[in-house]
């Protein structure tokens, strides 16, 4: 198995500059294009770390703070917060920048994505471990560990 992979080494961003085939008839993104967006940089970053074929298991909330138009930079950035034993969270943020406007970056959602390191039969296989340093990392890492065995919880209670 690889080394421990550190938090920070995780991060990824990808952006893209939003289309009018990616909008409702009023100029306003679909919430599903930035869904895919979002899972395509937890696709990568869990991918970078476990270098295996992936599987998008679970998403939790998803609740859209600003509305994102047509010409807006959409930018997805991620990490890692914590592993399992063949399960890893990547939190995932969406920023927006109204290249027409000199204002901020403003942060449109968070979630967190749940992805399965998979063989090629599709079997879920052991990922590396985590390493976490820095407090924030920590603190993503307790959270992060919170969400997973609430999931564990609530699938044992259901089964
Ligand atoms: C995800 C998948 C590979 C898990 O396979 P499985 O045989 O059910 O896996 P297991 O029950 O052995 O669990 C393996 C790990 O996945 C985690 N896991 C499985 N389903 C999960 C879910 N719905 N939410 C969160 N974690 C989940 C388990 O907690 C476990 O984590 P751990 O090993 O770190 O403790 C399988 O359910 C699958 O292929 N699902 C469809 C995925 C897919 O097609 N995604 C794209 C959606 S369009």
């Amino acid at each position: 198995m690889k080394e421990p992979f550190r938090a920070k080494q995780s991060e990824v961003a990808i952006s893209n500059l939003m289309q009018p085939f990616q909008s409702n008839t009023y100029g306003k993104i679909h919430g599903g294009e930035i869904m895919k967006m979002m899972d395509n940089a937890a696709g990568i970053i869990a991918h970078r770390h476990c270098r295996t074929f992936i599987a998008t298991a679970r998403v939790d909330q998803m609740e859209f703070h600003i509305p994102i138009s047509i010409g807006n930079l959409v930018i997805c950035e991620g990490r890692l917060t914590y592993v399992g034993k063949h399960s890893m969270e990547v939190m995932v943020t969406v920023l927006v920048d109204d290249l027409d406007a000199d204002s901020p970056l403003k942060v449109a959602l968070t979630s967190y994505f749940t992805l399965v390191a998979i063989d090629k039969n599709g079997k879920p296989v052991p990922v590396p471990p985590l390493e976490v340093v820095t407090e924030e990392d920590k603190k993503l890492y307790e959270e992060g560990k919170a969400r997973y065995l609430a999931y564990k919880a609530s699938r044992e209670e259901h089964s």
